[in-house]
């Protein structure tokens, strides 16, 4: 495989240089979106009131802005976009949480730590009926065409996760593709609409934008897959995809590498002892001590090296230099 470069202290630029570009059209997008999620149902009220507080580091919804501003400007259906894409997102870690049995989120209890699994489904749900009905409302088709088949994928995804995991799966091409649908495709929607929030975008040039940010997208799951692996602190729960049985990518290298009874020694842990942390804490080891996490940083710098080409076919600009800068931040976050 091809040495990549690691980033160098030039490429640490910070969210807030990064925004630098559409900084007038964030507040705006936060309120809205604070908006859209009010309810008049006192316990959804208070579910979202709390969801609204703990907010993420929002990147999706500056894909959709400097995507937009990259061939074209910010418009009213831009904030639209960027509400559903935001939407879509949030309802989709509300979901996931539930899924992987997860307690945290953002640094906080996650909502079906606090209001249980029933809740969290329901609360999920009204998510995302908010953002079909922000997008029918205002006949924003083209839109929510894109965002439908992110959604499609996303379910996929999840669910090619559960039934590979169940099979022990170490495919890596198998891996790729649960994490382009399960991931990299709402970052690739949020690029493509902010695109095709331009009058002027047409089915190709939305097409190349989809590309962009599922390539984006595939590099942002391998660094979130890292930190499930890592010892800082990020603000959700670490350890536990052993504990589901995900196989991740510094895992899949680690299982392919080992000798046959080592392999067995670890699927073993996997499979039977997954909640022993002992047992856990041993597999982690093994994946550092034979250089799976070195592995997936080289694939992450392969694909982020793509996503920088491919962004090279656009006008100079600001927002293209700051859609570059957010490019080395998706892969060098610490959380
Ligand atoms: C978390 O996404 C879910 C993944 C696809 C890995 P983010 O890391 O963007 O989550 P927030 O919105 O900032 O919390
Ligand atoms: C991405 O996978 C989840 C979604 C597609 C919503 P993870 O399960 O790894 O995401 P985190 O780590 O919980 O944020
Ligand atoms: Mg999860
Ligand atoms: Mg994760």
């Amino acid at each position: 495989m091809k040495v990549c470069q690691e980033e160098q202290p030039s490429m640490k630029a910070s969210l807030a240089d990064i925004r630098a570009p559409i900084a007038e059209h964030l507040p705006v997008f936060e309120k809205r979106f604070e908006e859209a999620v009010k309810s008049k149902v006192p316990l959804l009220d208070k579910v979202m009131y709390y969801v609204v507080r703990r907010k993420g580091k929002q990147v999706r919804p500056m894909f959709v802005f400097l995507c937009a501003q990259l061939s074209g400007a910010v418009s009213e259906a831009t904030h639209r976009g960027a509400a559903l894409v935001e939407l879509m997102h949030t309802a989709s870690l509300i979901h996931d949480d539930v899924v992987d049995d997860a307690d945290e989120r953002r640094g906080f209890f996650s909502v079906n730590a606090i209001w249980k699994n029933k809740i969290a489904v329901l609360v999920g749900d009204y998510l995302l009926s908010k953002g079909l009905l922000l997008s029918v409302e205002h006949g924003d088709f083209d839109m929510l065409r894109l965002l439908s088949k992110a959604v499609r994928e996303m379910s996929e995804g999840e669910l090619l996760q559960i039934e590979r995991s169940r099979q022990l799966n170490f495919d890596e091409s198998v891996y790729y593709d649960i994490i382009r649908q399960k991931t990299a495709s709402l970052i690739a929607s949020a690029c493509a609409i902010g695109h095709a929030s331009n009058p002027d975008a047409t089915k190709e040039s939305t097409e190349r934008m989809w590309t962009l940010g599922e390539t984006i997208g595939i590099a942002f799951q391998i660094r979130d897959d890292l930190f499930d692996l890592g010892e800082k602190d990020v603000g959700k729960p670490r350890g536990i995809d052993i504990k589901e049985k995900k196989l991740t990518l510094p895992l899949i290298h680690t299982l392919n590498k080992l000798p046959k009874r080592e392999r067995q020694y670890f699927v073993n842990i996997i499979k039977n002892h997954n909640t022993d942390k002992r047992k856990v804490a041993e597999v982690i080891k093994a994946v550092w001590d034979n250089g799976g996490i070195d592995y997936a940083r080289q694939a992450m710098f392969e694909y982020r090296d793509k996503a920088l080409e491919m962004l090279q076919a656009y006008q100079p600009s600001p927002s293209r230099n700051s859609l570059e800068q957010l490019i080395h931040y998706t892969i060098n976050r610490e959380k």
